[in-house]
């Protein structure tokens, strides 16, 4: 995949010359407050050479792309299928520098990589779950065509909490 070209950002696969980027946007406890305990914080230059890595060695069926705004790595948004049981179902899960918050970028990309999915990759349900506090997240999640459809109790971990997941999902056609 060479990228996706939008009105407001590109996704395109990570670089090794992304690293000071994902360092200057990513580490940051804002950005990470709406993300799991797998997110870094403090997020190091040691931590973006390793996710530039695993993005390079995913497995088949995981897609992890870099937001590009201004000619640098400004987030990420990435997409797995949930596993063999639910083969055409993946989860979505993105994250996007303060700075550029709020100018609709991350609905683009949002509604791209969700595109993408569906078109290339044979997804046919993609889910996305956030926590309860995370306004942001769930305004992107509606304007990119997605549909609340559940609360899952008790089922996300952050710092030693559960909290309750709100559950979205776009179904591709649909
Ligand atoms: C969630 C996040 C990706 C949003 O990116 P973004 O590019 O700013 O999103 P957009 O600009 O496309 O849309 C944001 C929407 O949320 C709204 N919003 C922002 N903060 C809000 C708040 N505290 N309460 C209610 N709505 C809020 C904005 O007004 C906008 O909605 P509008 O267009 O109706 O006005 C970004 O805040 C982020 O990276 N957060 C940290 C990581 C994270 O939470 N990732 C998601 C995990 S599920």
């Amino acid at each position: 995949m060479t990228s996706i070209v939008g009105r407001l950002c590109s996704l395109r696969p990570y670089r090794p010359e992304d690293v000071d980027a994902l360092v200057r946007n990513a580490n940051d406890p804002e950005v990470a407050r709406g993300l799991t305990d797998r997110f870094p914080v403090p997020y190091t230059e040691a931590d973006a050479r390793e996710w530039i890595s695993a993005c390079e060695n995913r497995s088949p069926g995981q897609e992890f792309l870099a937001v590009e705004v201004q000619g640098e790595a400004a987030g990420g948004v990435g997409f797995g299928i949930i596993d063999e049981v639910h083969p055409r179902t993946a989860m979505i899960g993105y994250w996007l520098g303060r700075r550029y918050w709020n100018r609709g970028i991350m609905t683009e990309a949002v509604t791209l990589a969700t595109a993408h999915a569906f078109e290339n990759r044979g997804v046919i349900r993609m889910e996305a779950g956030v926590y309860p506090w995370n306004k942001a997240s769930t305004r992107v999640l509606e304007k990119a065509g997605y549909q609340f459809e559940t609360i899952l109790r008790a089922r996300l971990f952050k710092a030693g909490q559960p909290y309750d997941e709100h559950f979205y999902a776009k179904i591709a056609g649909g």
